[in-house]
Formats: structure tokens, C-alpha cells, sequence
């Protein structure tokens, strides 16, 4: 959870340093803090509870440019273990202020840890897990004259999935990285180099990366870096990344969930269009073999792994892949399928869905059946943990998703299910060459469509603060719109603090009927297809029982539909498979204007992470 930055170069570290947590604010936010080397080779540590602003606020006051550092480590936290304070906030240091240390993840075993430091004289200032690291770096380093025998003494003591940003005073390298289940990226600049969590962290200053393997040390001084596995020298492949800084910024948007929401015509076409060729009606997905394209065609069942809104995009998803083949699918939250006691058959491909690539809880449920299942993943960060632990991969290429809502990374998963179900379709032979090609033709001009739907943005903006008083909603849609109610009332809680839940409308009757009164307003997802005069028959019955509705629908006749509710989002037409993602844009923009009328802190929602890498 928690953010990473780390610097070695020319320009002042603090500088580069709160930059790099501004960017990476998205991953925790309850408190951060910076460590710098000073001119005098000390190390001096600052902290701040609350935002990166506060701590901006105070290197300031106590005017820390004036040590000249050019080289630190910095954090954002999201608590763990310990309350939000400056106690606990990172980095920590050892008994001499010697050794700081940056920390994302876990270290499951830091109690006993902390219990045998404290019998050896070892202060602790902490609550946290962490603090423990530089304590036992501390010792080791006394009895090891070479840095990377006392960091893997170190390291082997600790149990947990985590990544480490590490400060060493007089010491060359001064600036180390670990990474062991958390990710952790270099970066390389001319004559500088970054450590982060996240490329974005550093993009303003070079597109040069390295993704860190596990168990992966990189130790750096002026004249470069090097990696190290297993105590042996390794070279890692350097990438260039596509993203530009300004990709990564709000580009005029007042947050980045709206630009996000605006990003979604070119997120779509983006991820499908190096698998869809529209001349000659083809899918194809080069990141299959042989092997696993005979493996489609055979009589498989898939069980599908994700939390939260991929959760949602993986129902849509099973209900595209069941539409289009005879495969049966099951859809699991990542937290209950990963401590079920369950045998799955060989036969049985597993399917993790995941914007950041990094949920712990996805990322455990795939690790217990590798080897024996085929494992698949749809992903938008490459390079992610979960892809590293997958057969294959499929990448959503939406781009960096920075306001903890998700949204176009959930409408590039369902886009990647729609292509990746007409493809076993058309593969197993169960899907008509007429349905085939009307399917891909309907993708074409998808991002148009995707435009229009975004032009109900300032509708939407003028309903919302009528909206925004009710303190409960209800989302009712039938078939492949019941997750998109689900996906459209959990935007709504998240962002808006006001309470929301999704139903499959048929169940009206045996509940949520008896909630329903003036007060308490129903969006009701109205698509004109074939479940349509069901969905109306929905509306009476919330209509005679004075419930007020928001209907979303592509239907033209909207007198008729006048008689059911004053408010009506009027959506584009498409076929059944492709109506939800368009459906969901208006029902995102819904929860962005309620939640902006009412001042929440729309981007950074209180309690919850963009990121998720704890259980
Ligand atoms: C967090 C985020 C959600 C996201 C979920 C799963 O709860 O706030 O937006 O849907 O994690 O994340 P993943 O990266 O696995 O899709």
C-alpha cells in the first residue's frame, strides 16, 4: 500500500523526493516523510501526518534546502501497523541515525523481531512493523565489512512480502532498494537515478526503467548502479515507458477521476486495438501459444479471481464468455477463493483480474494454484506482480489510473472480456460466423459512441445537486447489467459516503422492495433490449410506492418513458455485450458530480487505497 520514492544525483533530493510522493499520494495518504543526506554526510529525517502538502509545509519552515542534499528516501503511508502519526510515520532509523529506511508491505514477524532487538539494547520510537529493518541492518552491518552480506543477513530474517527504500550514511552506495513481493522500480536519468513504487514518481525526469525481480537488491552510488540476486551480480533488462508525465496529471480536469472518466474513448480503443484487425474480421491474441489456444477448445470450466470493481467487471465477464462458448464460469472474490479448501481440476483455467497487478489477495489466490491450473491474468501495469506469477497476461492499456476509483480500467476489463469471448467462441467454433463478424464490426465505432456517452456530463452535473441530498440509493439491472448496478452503487458509496447498494432487479420483491419510499431513489439501468418490459415492470412497482428513479437508457422514445421518472440519462445505442460500459460512464459521471457537489475528496476517498497489497 504505501508509496516509495528514493533519489541519487545532481538536483536538490527534497525536491525530487516530495515531487515523487505527490504523484504516488494515490497509494496512502495518511502521513509521509522524507530522509536526506546532508552536506555534512548526516542524515536527517522530517515527518508529517495528514497529506504531502503538510509535509511540504514543514520542510519548508525548517528550511532543509539550505544541507544541499542529493540524495534521500521519502514515503507515504497508509497505516498498517500502528495509528497515523509521526511517530509512525517512515522513514525509521537505527540507534545511531545511521541507517534510515522506507518500507512498503508487511513484515510478518516483526514482533518477535522487535522482541530479541529490544533484549539486545536496540530503542524502538515506533508502533510499526518496520522499524525492526534498520535495527537488524544495524548490528549486521557492524559485524560485515560488505554492504550486501550484512543486507541479505538482514533480509533473511525478515518474513513477509514487502520493498525497501534504505539510506546508508558514509557508506558507497548511500541509496539501496529491495524488492521482495511489493513492487519497487529504478529509474535512470543522466547522471541520476530514482527508486519508486511507481513510475510515475519519476517520469517527469526520465521514461528509463527497470522493473526489480524478486528478491532483487540495487545498490546506487554517483557512478551507476547494480543489481544483485542472491548476493550474485545480475543484469536487468532497461524498458522505456510509453507514459508521459503529463498522461500522469490531471491535465486540466479539477480530478483525476474525471479525466479519467474522459480518458475512456482512447483507453478502449487502446487496449483492443493490437488484438482486433477490422479488415480482415479477425481477433488475435499474440500472448497465447499453441498449446494454450488447444487448451480453449477443450472441455475447460474458468473460475475468475479479482476484488473489488474488477470484481464487478469479472461478472460481466463471465456472463460474455457463457454468452459466447458452452465453458461454465464462476466468478470468486480473491479473498474467499484464496482460503477455500478447494481441488480444482486441471481442466479448470483461473482467470485473476486486476487494474494495479498488485492486490495481495489476487495475487495469493493465483500463487496456490500455479503450477497446477493454467493461470491468465488481465492487467493494466506491467510488469505487476500478478502478471509475473501468470501464464499469460493480457494488458488492459489504459493507462495510469491515479484516482482510487476505478474507471477506465474497469471499462478496458470488460472490453478485453468482450474481445476475449467472441475469440473462444469463434475458436471452439460455438459462436456463427454472422454473429462473429457483427460483433467486431459493433467494436469499430465504439470510441464514438464512448464520446457520446461522455456528452451527458453536464446533464449529469445539473441533476446532481438535487441528488446529492438523499442519504440512500438503490441500482436495480437485469442480466449482464446486474454488475454494472453492483459496479455503479459501489462508485457511489466510495466516493460520495453515501450509502448505495446494487440488486438484480427481479429480487425487487423479496427485499429491497420495502426500502423503498420518497426518500430513498432508485437508479434503474433500462437498456431497450430483451429484458426491457421486465425492467418497466421494475419501475411500476418503485413508482407506486412514491420511490423516486434515475433511469439510464438508449431508448429514443423518452416521452414514454417521461411517465416513469424526471430524470433521464439518455445513452447511446449498442449491442447487449458492448451496452454496459456505456451504461457504467454515466453512471460514473453520476457519482462524480454528487460526490463533487457535496466536497468530497473525490480522488483520495477516506479509508480506502488505490492499491491494495495487504490482505
Ligand atoms: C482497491 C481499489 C479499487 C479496486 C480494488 C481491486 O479497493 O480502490 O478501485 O477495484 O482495489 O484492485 P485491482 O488493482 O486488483 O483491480
Amino acid at each position: 500500500m504505501c508509496g516509495i520514492v528514493g533519489y541519487l544525483g545532481d538536483k536538490p533530493s527534497e525536491y525530487i523526493i516530495l515531487n515523487g510522493l505527490k504523484k504516488l499520494e494515490y497509494r496512502g495518504y495518511d502521513s509521509s516523510g522524507l530522509s536526506i543526506l546532508t552536506n555534512n554526510g548526516d542524515i536527517l529525517t522530517e515527518k508529517e501526518i495528514g497529506k504531502i502538502v503538510n509535509l511540504e509545509n514543514l520542510i519548508f519552515k525548517n528550511d532543509i534546502s539550505q544541507y544541499h542534499s542529493k540524495c534521500g528516501i521519502g514515503h507515504t503511508r497508509w497505516a498498517t501497523h500502528g495509528e497515523p502519526s509521526k511517530e509512525n510515520a517512515h522513514p525509521h532509523t537505527d540507534c545511531t541515525n545511521s541507517i534510515s529506511v522506507v518500507h512498503n508491505g508487511i513484515i510478518e514477524n516483526y514482533s518477535s523481531l522487535k522482541d530479541d532487538l529490544i533484549n539486545k539494547g536496540h530503542k524502538f520510537l515506533s508502533k510499526t512493523d518496520t522499524e525492526v529493518i534498520p535495527h537488524i541492518l544495524e548490528d549486521f552491518i557492524k559485524e560485515e565489512k560488505d554492504i550486501l552480506k550484512a543486507l541479505d543477513r538482514t533480509l533473511s530474517h525478515l518474513k513477509g512480502a514487502f520493498a525497501l527504500g534504505i539510506l546508508i550514511k558514509n557508506s558507497n552506495p548511500s541509496l539501496i532498494g529491495v524488492k521482495k513481493g511489493s513492487p519497487l522500480i529504478l529509474g535512470i536519468g543522466e547522471g541520476e537515478f530514482f527508486l519508486a513504487s511507481d513510475v510515475t514518481a519519476f517520469l517527469d525526469y526520465t521514461n528509463r526503467v527497470i522493473f526489480l525481480q524478486e528478491n532483487d537488491i540495487v545498490l546506487v552510488d554517483k557512478s551507476g548502479y547494480s543489481i544483485f540476486n542472491n548476493c550474485k551480480k545480475i543484469i536487468r533488462k532497461e524498458e522505456v515507458i510509453r507514459w508521459n508525465s503529463s498522461q500522469a496529471q490531471k491535465g486540466g480536469f479539477k480530478h483525476y477521476m474525471l479525466k479519467e472518466i474522459f480518458e475512456q474513448p482512447e483507453a478502449l480503443y487502446n487496449s483492443i486495438i493490437d488484438k482486433v484487425n477490422f479488415e480482415e474480421k479477425s481477433i488475435i491474441f499474440d500472448e497465447f501459444d499453441t498449446e494454450f489456444k488447444n487448451f480453449l477448445k477443450e472441455d475447460i470450466k474458468i473460475v475468475i479471481s479479482a476484488c473489488g470493481t474488477s470484481w464487478h467487471s469479472s461478472l460481466i465477464g463471465k456472463f460474455l464468455i457463457e454468452s459466447m462458448s458452452s465453458i461454465p464460469v464462476e466468478v470468486d472474490y480473491s479473498s474467499e477463493f484464496r482460503y477455500r479448501n478447494r481441488k480444482l481440476s486441471k481442466k479448470t483455467l483461473i482467470i485473476a483480474v486486476s487494474q494495479s497487478g498488485e492486490t495481495a489477495d489476487t495475487l495469493e489466490a493465483i500463487k496456490r494454484y500455479k503450477g497446477d491450473n493454467k493461470i491468465l491474468s488481465i492487467c493494466n501495469v506491467v510488469g505487476s506482480s500478478i502478471p509475473r506469477e501468470s501464464d499469460f497476461t493480457i494488458y488492459t492499456h489504459a493507462g495510469p489510473e491515479i484516482s482510487v476509483a476505478s474507471t477506465k480500467a474497469f471499462t478496458t476489463q470488460v472490453i478485453i472480456f468482450y474481445t476475449l469471448a467472441n475469440y473462444i467462441g469463434r475458436l471452439r467454433d460455438e459462436i456463427t460466423e454472422e454473429i462473429w463478424v457483427d460483433n467486431i464490426e459493433t467494436l469499430k465505432n465504439f470510441s464514438k459512441l464512448v464520446q457520446d456517452t461522455l456528452k451527458t456530463n453536464s446533464y449529469i452535473n445539473k441533476i446532481s445537486p438535487e441528488l446529492a441530498k438523499y442519504s440512500d440509493f438503490l441500482y436495480i439491472g437485469r442480466g449482464i447489467n446486474y454488475p454494472v448496478a453492483l459496479e455503479g452503487a459501489l462508485k457511489l458509496k466510495e466516493i460520495s459516503y453515501i450509502h448505495a447498494e446494487g440488486y438484480p432487479a427481479g429480487e425487487m420483491k423479496h427485499g429491497p422492495l420495502a426500502l423503498i419510499d420518497e426518500n430513498f431513489p432508485s437508479v434503474v439501468l433500462l437498456p431497450k433490449d430483451r429484458l426491457y418490459e421486465k425492467m418497466i415492470a421494475n419501475l411500476n412497482e418503485i413508482r407506486s410506492r412514491r420511490g423516486k428513479t434515475i433511469i439510464v437508457t438508449d431508448e429514443d422514445n423518452i416521452e414514454e418513458l417521461n411517465n416513469y421518472s424526471e430524470i433521464i440519462i439518455k445513452i447511446p445505442s449498442i449491442n447487449e455485450f458492448l451496452q454496459p460500459i456505456l451504461i457504467t460512464i454515466a453512471l460514473q459521471l453520476l457519482s462524480y458530480h454528487i460526490a463533487d457537489f457535496k466536497g468530497c475528496d473525490i480522488d483520495q476517498p477516506r479509508n480506502l487505497a488505490k492499491s491494495v497489497t495487504v490482505e
